[in-house]
């Protein structure tokens, strides 16, 4: 009886169990120079990693057991991903680490969950002054945001932790060191209405919005999981760490557990099961994607950030605009790269800062940074 009972209730959590299709669980023998073994030459599943500053790769990222929510069994390690006075990447103002995924699978159609589980602590708290934009698409369309909002007023701190959907909050809370905070993003690619499901600790994840209006595009290699944080001109600001686990996109239904879609495994069946045929044209491409500033309304986005959006798509970080123009996959590039630094009430970013970048490789990028 009591056999059978369990056996029940396995199939009707298989039921319930969506796709997974990718994931970027960390298993107990990924150690953090597996990180450095990508490259735009040697493009290994399941991350990229190039948006981080100029140092170590171990001044930024660590995974340990430790690092993760303890009610997640799938994984073995979580990571913990810090940025810090040193965190700006290729020439821009905005201190980054982020990795991305790696993936031959679509992780845009369908309906789809992107799940994440993120927390702080009182060692290397995030800064409340600053702006952070976290586990964001390239255009914006659904992300979670920290700290004092670019152009929020009254305040000069402000500890809310948000979702927000091109720009404007749908549901916040106040971060608390210690606690984790559970995610996942439901996105109807193709369609329209977008959604939150989220939790604390270990509670199953609560679908707490849903229909928001807006819409999502990928191009499978633009989910930014990581902090960007925008430092106001500072320079030398102290480290801030955010841990990380869970992580993974799946198709419905959704896995509302925390222990994950393979509970108990460890990160040892980490291989993604990239059901889907996604086939990833590398012929000639025109992407424009623009970003515009905006606190009180949605953000506009004029972009066609399909399945074929380039890498060097990733601009992220509001208050400048980004056009990109992309002849081939990896070779001859020209980039048109025009950062428009938006005036910003009581911040110090110049005025009108446009740049004309063009080059025939990405190694000869003017503002190359390590991969870039
Ligand atoms: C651990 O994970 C990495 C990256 O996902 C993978 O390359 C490796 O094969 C995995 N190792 C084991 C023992 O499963």
């Amino acid at each position: 009886m009591k056999s059978s009972l369990a056996f029940l209730s396995l199939l009707a959590a298989s039921a319930r169990a969506g796709t997974v299709i990718w994931n970027g669980f960390f298993n107990s023998s990924f150690v953090v120079a597996d990180f450095d073994k990508w490259s735009f030459s040697n493009e290994i599943q399941p991350w990229q990693w190039y948006i981080h500053g100029p140092g170590a790769t171990s001044e930024y990222l660590a995974v340990d057991p430790s690092y993760k929510n303890p009610a997640d069994t799938t994984d073995a390690q979580g990571i913990k991903i810090t940025i810090d006075g040193t965190s700006f990447w290729n020439g821009q103002t905005m201190e980054r680490s982020e990795i991305i995924p790696q993936t031959s699978a679509n992780l845009g159609t369908g309906h789809l969950y992107y799940h994440f589980s993120l927390k702080t602590s009182t060692v290397n708290p995030p800064d409340p002054a600053d702006e952070h934009q976290i586990a964001f698409f390239e255009s914006h369309c659904t992300e979670i945001k920290y700290g004092l909002i670019s152009g929020e007023q009254g305040q000069t701190t402000d500890n809310t932790l948000s979702w927000d959907v091109g720009g404007v909050r749908q549901w916040t809370t106040q971060l608390q060191p210690n606690t984790w905070y559970n995610f996942a993003y439901d996105i109807n690619f193709g369609g329209s209405g977008l959604g939150l499901w989220t939790s604390t600790g270990s509670d199953p994840l609560v679908n707490v919005k849903s229909g928001v209006s807006g819409s999502c595009s990928t191009n499978s290699a633009d989910w930014h999981i990581g902090q960007l944080r925008l430092p106001n001109g500072d320079t030398s600001k102290a480290a801030e760490d955010w841990y990380w686990s869970g992580i993974y996109v799946e198709q419905g239904p959704i896995t509302t557990s925390i222990a994950g879609p393979n509970p108990g495994t460890g990160g040892s069946s980490s291989s993604s099961s990239s059901s889907s045929s996604s086939t990833k044209t590398s012929s000639s491409t025109t992407t424009t994607s623009s970003t515009t500033k905006s606190t009180t309304t949605t953000t506009s986005t004029s972009s066609s950030a399909g399945p074929t959006q380039t890498h060097y798509g990733q601009c992220g970080g509001i208050g400048y605009s980004c056009v990109f123009v992309r002849l081939s996959f990896h070779h001859v590039t020209h980039l048109i790269f025009q950062w428009t630094y938006h005036l910003r009430i009581g911040n110090h970013l110049q005025g009108l800062q446009p740049l004309l970048l063009s080059g025939t490789s990405p190694a000869s990028h003017p503002h190359s940074s390590r991969s870039f």
